[in-house]
């Protein structure tokens, strides 16, 4: 017997209906509704594509293929979002930021939890290779306004564009990585060196599909940070180097005009021997602003 709510046999004209008309009981009303919206929009797609059952049966085997590459430590499905501009739009979403505060960007794969948490000015470089640079700045309210014992982690690629992660045995463990407290002054700083652009992990589906798209894998030179502190929001966000090759072509998107921070080189011999630097080095300032 038809219930109500069937829409009858299936047509190339009425495939919405009857496909998510199928989906009335559904308990879960969110969960009816990301659905019905799915439906409707592949559906639409593949209207207006209109592929062979060759081109239906590469695009399953290419989401089987990406499937296979995941597993605790790869995480293919999110590559394929940041490399599609879907990480950084739930981003935007879920981070609409009162003016005034800092903006956020993608977190990435190459997060560690458990990072040593370091004193004001350490240089977070364990193996001495690379340009020397300090990072200073204050994380702030919006009303400008200091914040005490925020809590900033960072981590960043070294001059050849590697996170520790990627070169284990050849970096240090935690090598470019640090976790710093600020006081009273909402005053941060440390000693690292300057990052390098570097490609997405593209020797997978993604990497293909990019150079099947005519695009590059590549991020511009960025540092990453997480700031947290009690009563606001916590901050996911990098600062990127203006100067950087890729920096109007990132391949995830994550790029935005706020987060371009200035890299300058200084070349100050009593500085440097402040800093315990042989010679020049670069020097970068970038305040935070926290929504509460
Ligand atoms: C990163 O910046 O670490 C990153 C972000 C998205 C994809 C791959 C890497
Ligand atoms: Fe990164």
């Amino acid at each position: 017997m038809t219930e109500a709510y069937e829409k009858g046999f299936f047509t190339e004209e009425n495939s919405v209906e009857v496909v998510t008309g199928r989906n009335a009981g559904a308990r879960d009303e969110r969960l009816k509704f990301a659905v019905g919206v799915i439906t409707r929009k592949l559906h639409e797609a593949v209207k207006e594509i209109e592929p062979t059952q060759d081109e239906w049966m590469e695009a399953i085997q290419f989401l089987t293929r990406t499937g296979h590459l995941c597993n605790e430590w790869r995480q293919e499905f999110i590559l394929l979002s940041d490399v599609l501009g879907v990480s950084m739009l739930v981003d935007a979403i879920n981070n609409r930021k009162p003016s005034g505060a800092s903006e956020s960007t993608v977190l990435g794969p190459f997060h560690v939890d458990g990072a040593p948490e370091l004193p004001m000015g350490a240089n977070i470089c364990l193996d001495a290779k690379g340009e020397d640079m300090v990072i200073s700045g204050r994380i702030l309210d919006t009303a400008g306004n200091p914040i005490s014992d925020a809590v900033i982690d960072v981590w960043q690629a070294n001059d050849e564009g590697f996170y520790d992660v990627q070169q284990k045995g050849l970096q240090p463990d935690f090598n470019l990585r640090g976790v710093f407290r600020t006081g009273a002054d909402g005053h941060y700083w440390f000693r690292a060196v300057k990052p390098k652009f570097y490609p997405i992990p593209d020797d997978g589906t993604v990497g293909k599909l990019l150079g099947a798209l005519g695009r590059h894998p590549y991020r511009p030179a960025h540092l990453h940070y997480i700031i947290k502190a009690e009563g606001f929001e916590t901050l996911t966000t990098h600062i990127f180097d203006p100067d950087d090759p890729y920096i109007n072509s990132d391949a995830v998107f994550g790029v935005k005009e706020s987060l371009l921070a200035e890299f300058r080189k200084v070349d100050d011999p009593a500085r440097a021997r402040e800093l315990k630097f042989d010679s020049w080095f670069w020097e970068v300032e970038h305040d935070f602003v926290l929504a509460r």
